[in-house]
């Protein structure tokens, strides 16, 4: 029995791909299991470039069988757009296997998470405007659109019809917009059914028993810890649980199914979208920081915004997600910087944290205080073993260690796949 959640440590865009990469071929399952196509990741393939946002990153190898968990939010549009565009490229993907009862983004979805940012204004979340939270929201409503309603057209015309009464009175009176029409909505989703049909699949019963068989199981997580509804930088986060725990409710594998949990940790900080980011540096170190990492997002082309390392920040999600391995990533961007800041604590009004405050309002008030580690100027992206690496870069990463309590396993120092210093085997 093999399970292996891959989480993100910080707000996402990690470049948690460089982990999986590492699991290849050993790989069996791999399975999305919370989200949307609010994600983004760019699998590369010999020459060719790939850019997924909802289909999980095994797609690409026939011998791993790509799941959809229940726990994810699916844009049909979305996803047979992957598809099809792979298909266009040589790519079969008749294996992917989608949960039934995974939720749908519908198009009204899509429209309210738009419109409610609109009327936020200020106070907006930075959405990335897929109809990701309006999903979830119906979900935990009870007013959702399941995979299996496709096929029950006159249940899901009921369900589209009972969802959107309360949705229109809100779209027209409050927020000045046209009724969206029921049948409409019913007719395109249903067009999908037959094209749907061969991978809905009790992704559950199929995990557990892959399992069962000594398989490796990969849960791919998106987003990150800092995101997650429950952990996260609340309000200022995803709808779902993209923690390790989620990987658990969103793909239907009990807790003792899993053996490892990777946190994946870039060697700096990023976020995009609004929200609380102690370490934030508006300054031209950031901007710095930004045009070396080509921090950019994938899904929405938004300038991340960009800190030094939070010690905080990863070592909670070290200790929310039980972390076994942490895989840093893009060690080759502070390349050059003399000096390296780190943050080790919090100054909350005059008074010192040395993990993150308990509530939002200390957050918001929290100024880092930091540790300075000697920088390097040789290039380390040949660097394949640690020793390769020079001695203020092997330095660097046994800080990050101590500093978050669980050991380093691997570190990307190039976009390349093979760009990665190994220290521990993944699985
Ligand atoms: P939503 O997931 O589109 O509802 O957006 C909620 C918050 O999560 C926003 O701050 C987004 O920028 C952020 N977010 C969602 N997906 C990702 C991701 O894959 N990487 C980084 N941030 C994300």
């Amino acid at each position: 029995m093999t399970g292996i959640v891959i989480v993100g440590t910080q707000w996402g865009d990690e470049g948690k791909g460089k982990a999986t990469d590492q699991l290849g071929e050993r790989v069996d399952y791999v399975v999305r299991y919370s989200g949307g196509n609010n994600a983004g990741h760019t699998v590369v393939v010999g020459q060719e470039k790939y850019a997924l946002h909802l289909l999980p990153s095994g797609i690409l190898n026939r011998n791993c069988v790509p799941v959809i968990g229940n726990g994810v939010v699916v844009d049909l549009s979305v996803l047979f757009e992957e598809i099809d565009g792979l298909a266009l490229r040589g790519v079969n993907v008749d294996h992917l296997r989608i949960s039934a009862n995974a939720h749908i983004i519908t198009p009204y979805h899509r429209v309210i998470d738009r419109v409610t940012e609109r009327f936020l204004g200020r106070r907006k979340i930075g959405t990335t405007g897929r109809g990701v939270g309006p999903a979830y929201a119906d979900k935990v409503n009870r007013v959702g659109i399941r995979i299996q309603d496709l096929f029950d057209e006159s249940i899901l015309r009921q369900k589209v019809a009972a969802s959107l009464e309360q949705k229109n009175a809100l779209l027209v009176k409050v927020y000045n917009r046209p009724a969206i029409d029921a049948e409409s909505v019913a007719d395109e989703l249903l067009s999908y059914a037959e094209r749907v049909a061969p991978m809905m699949t009790d992704t559950s019963a199929l995990l557990n028993d892959a399992l069962d068989q000594g398989r490796v199981v990969l849960f791919e997580g998106a987003q990150a810890h800092h995101l997650d509804v429950d952990f996260g930088t609340y309000p200022y986060v995803t709808s779902s649980s993209p923690i390790a725990a989620g990987a658990c409710t969103g793909a239907g594998v009990g807790p003792t199914r899993i053996d490892r949990v990777i946190g994946i940790a870039k060697a700096y900080t990023t976020r995009v979208g609004e929200g609380p980011f102690p370490g934030e540096l508006l300054d031209d170190t950031g901007e710095r920081l930004r045009q070396a990492g080509r921090e950019f997002g994938t899904t929405t082309g938004r300038p991340r915004r960009c800190g030094w390392f939070d010690a905080l920040v990863v070592r909670q999600a070290a200790r929310v997600n039980a972390m076994t391995d942490i895989f840093v990533t893009k060690l080759d961007v502070l390349t050059g910087w003399e000096k390296i800041p780190v943050i080790v604590g919090y100054d909350v009004n005059g008074v010192r944290h040395d993990d993150m405050p308990m509530t939002q309002t200390e957050l918001h008030h929290s100024t880092p205080v930091y540790e300075y580690a000697d920088g390097w100027t040789e290039d380390i992206s040949s660097a394949r073993s640690f020793t390769d690496l020079p001695a203020n870069a092997q330095r660097y990463i046994r800080r990050l260690e101590e500093l978050i309590g669980v050991r380093v396993s691997g570190i990307g120092v190039g976009p390349g796949r093979e760009q990665t210093v190994m220290i521990h085997d993944l699985l």
